[in-house]
């Protein structure tokens, strides 16, 4: 059983994380166990920005967007030597096991520091891009979703008044997942994502057809990882000759408030991995998996795609 652990966020911050960093703080600290917080992602670890935890160390913070320990994306964590300095600054404090909340880079660096140095790892899914293998969900990515959803909403409004094609860039890296539950669920008549081809002059034929018919507006939705927003709504124009513009929500969609489900669900992961991680055990990621917590080999999490489920991409087409 271990006696001293620390988390930490690393890469992209995401909605959720900090509500996930207070379960792993007072679940360690309701089983006697202490816990430091390291600031600033992999950087911190290896400057040492690390603080040993009490519970209202994360009181008034389940609330907040972003995560209240800093994150970072760390080029010298890439290195053997920047990896073995962070290690010598765990052990120095006595810390004896780490949880890292992030995206698939900043697990993959918790798999290869574990590798290196037999340190206990536990990571947890932290991103709105929702892209970690063998989980349906990571932290952040229902309220993004939900952001970009208020955004669609008021596009329509604009959209609708001057009968004009927008389009919509979101995130998501080489994931299409936001775009594509955001397009359903804010009626986009098209979904761009990187996991399918497109036919831009097809796409235009049809809208054409569309507005002959009597639409009045159409609504893009690509993902950022399928094309550039810009690039996308001047092809339209230009081809279809309608009035296009284009939004790019850019990082409003990594901000704000988390939502209940993003709360809820970073509580039970962040207790999860900091039972596991007590108990001795390493090398996995907890994630969800049709509505429950399972645990995934963190080797298989950061060396596997995940795809997008083609039940969405088919659902998309019918209510287009
Ligand atoms: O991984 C989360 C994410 O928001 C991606 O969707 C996006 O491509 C990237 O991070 C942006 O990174 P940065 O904040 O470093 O510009």
């Amino acid at each position: 059983m271990l006696k001293t652990i620390a988390v930490m966020t690393s890469g992209g911050d995401s909605p959720g994380m900090n509500a996930a960093i207070r379960a792993v703080t007072r679940t360690a600290l309701h089983q006697g166990v202490k816990v430091w917080g390291i600031r600033g992602g992999y950087h911190g670890m290896l400057d040492g920005e690390m603080f040993e935890m009490q519970s209202k160390d994360v009181s008034d913070i389940i609330q907040r967007g972003g995560t209240f320990l800093g994150t970072a994306r760390c080029k010298r964590f890439n290195t053997p030597e920047g990896r073995m300095l962070g290690y010598k600054n765990l052990v120095d404090r006595g810390i004896q096991g780490l949880v890292v909340i992030g995206g698939d880079g900043s697990l993959r660096g918790a798999s290869i520091l574990s590798q290196e140095t037999g340190i206990p790892i536990v990571g947890l899914p932290g991103t709105i891009d929702n892209d970690v293998w063998g989980s349906e969900y990571t932290i952040g990515c229902d309220t993004a979703a939900n952001t970009i959803i208020d955004a669609i909403n008021k596009l329509r409004d604009t959209a609708s008044a001057h009968r004009r094609i927008i389009v919509l860039e979101v995130m998501g890296r080489n994931s299409g997942w936001l775009a594509m539950v955001t397009g359903i669920s804010g009626g986009a008549e098209y979904i761009l994502v990187p996991e399918e081809e497109y036919d831009l002059d097809e796409i235009c034929a049809d809208m054409k057809e569309q507005y002959d018919k009597g639409k009045r507006y159409i609504l893009v939705v690509v993902a950022e990882g399928a094309g550039k927003g810009y690039e996308v709504g001047k092809a339209i124009m230009e081809k279809t000759g309608r009035d296009t513009r284009v939004s790019k929500l850019g990082h409003i969609q990594r901000g704000g408030s988390p939502s209940v489900i993003d709360r809820v669900n970073a509580s039970k992961l962040g207790e999860h991995a900091a039972l596991a991680l007590i108990s001795g055990l390493s090398d996995i990621v907890f994630g969800f998996d049709r509505g429950h917590v399972v645990s995934i080999n963190l080797h298989d999490a950061v060396n596997n795609k995940k795809k997008l489920n083609p039940e969405l991409i088919r659902l998309s087409k019918i209510l287009a």
